[in-house]
């Protein structure tokens, strides 16, 4: 059996103070809605009791699918950083980018030196997308849709090269007889529910996992718990999303909580099930919340 953790959106407090000159840019509107609104929802020891639960648990890997940072402040990155050091080893983390990793043009570029080793392939010097981690019968596929975008926008998207890329692997890692776990910070909607903040190329991604296949795909974006059915080549694969990692008990959101995907079986008799551990609504303490079975043989 193989688990793996999945968690999003840790939006890591506090925020550091920025500069004026920081602040000249997309970032002023970020950093008035943080003190605003978000500062109350993102809250460190929330994210702290999550991942003591998470490493409880003994996760054969984590997968974090984005959003570390908050409007991309250089603090923000080294704050991150070291986050990362105390969760776990590149070699047992793996990461995608979220919006909130590219808020401004070069921060994305900042996101790679800081976590490429987190975000780059098996045997691969440098962080690039789609990546493939081979792990005891899995494939983990890491895409990036993080993109810098105007004020008020989050939209992400994945452009051809990277679309035509995941076509070859997803292929290739299907011949290899490997389960296949596309990690993806935006949800690929077909119906968008905020246009403003939608997967540009949703529709081309659908296109190619309902050509090709994937058994499993993890996404974060909405601070919220959902399981949306795709089309597959064969059978239709569950996307998952989960709240924030960081999220606090309380408020008119979703409290943090993250999941565990347990894999058992091999090629045409997989077996995959996902339990849900976190904060209750209006609950204090950590527990299991949900537990289903999302992939049965056939
Ligand atoms: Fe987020």
């Amino acid at each position: 059996m193989f688990t793996l953790a999945h968690l999003s959106d840790p939006h890591l407090a506090p925020l550091p103070a920025p500069s004026w000159s920081q602040l000249a840019s997309k970032r002023v509107f970020g950093y008035l809605n943080w003190q605003r609104k978000r500062r109350r929802i993102h809250q460190r020891g929330t994210l702290d009791r999550v991942i003591t639960d998470l490493l409880a648990q003994a996760p054969d890997h984590v997968a974090l699918t984005g959003d570390l940072v908050n409007i991309a402040l250089p603090d923000e990155f080294v704050a991150a950083t070291a986050w990362l050091a105390d969760l776990g080893p590149p070699e047992s983390i793996s990461i995608v980018p979220g919006n909130h990793d590219a808020y401004v043009p070069a921060a994305l570029e900042h996101a790679t030196s800081s976590w490429g080793d987190y975000m780059r392939a098996d045997h691969s010097a440098h962080p690039e997308w789609p990546f493939v981690r081979r792990r005891a019968g899995v494939a983990l596929i890491g895409l990036s849709t993080a993109i810098p975008s105007p004020p008020f926008m989050a939209t992400g998207q994945l452009g051809r090269p990277q679309l035509s890329r995941l076509a070859e692997l997803l292929t290739a890692l299907r011949d290899e007889d490997l389960f296949r776990i596309v990690l993806i910070h935006h949800p690929p909607e077909s119906e968008p529910r905020r246009r403003r903040e939608r997967l540009l190329d949703a529709g081309p991604f659908r296109d190619v996992l309902a050509k090709v296949g994937a058994e499993l795909v993890l996404h974060g974006h909405e601070h919220v718990h959902s399981v949306m059915w795709l089309d597959g080549s064969d059978r239709r694969i569950p996307a998952v999303g989960v709240p924030s990692a960081s999220a606090a008990v309380g408020g008119h959101w979703q409290p943090a909580s993250y999941n565990l995907f347990r894999v058992t079986g091999a090629s045409q008799a997989w077996r995959c099930e996902m339990v849900t551990r976190g904060f209750a609504p209006g609950c204090a303490e950590i527990a299991e919340i949900d537990r289903r079975v999302l992939v049965r043989a056939v």
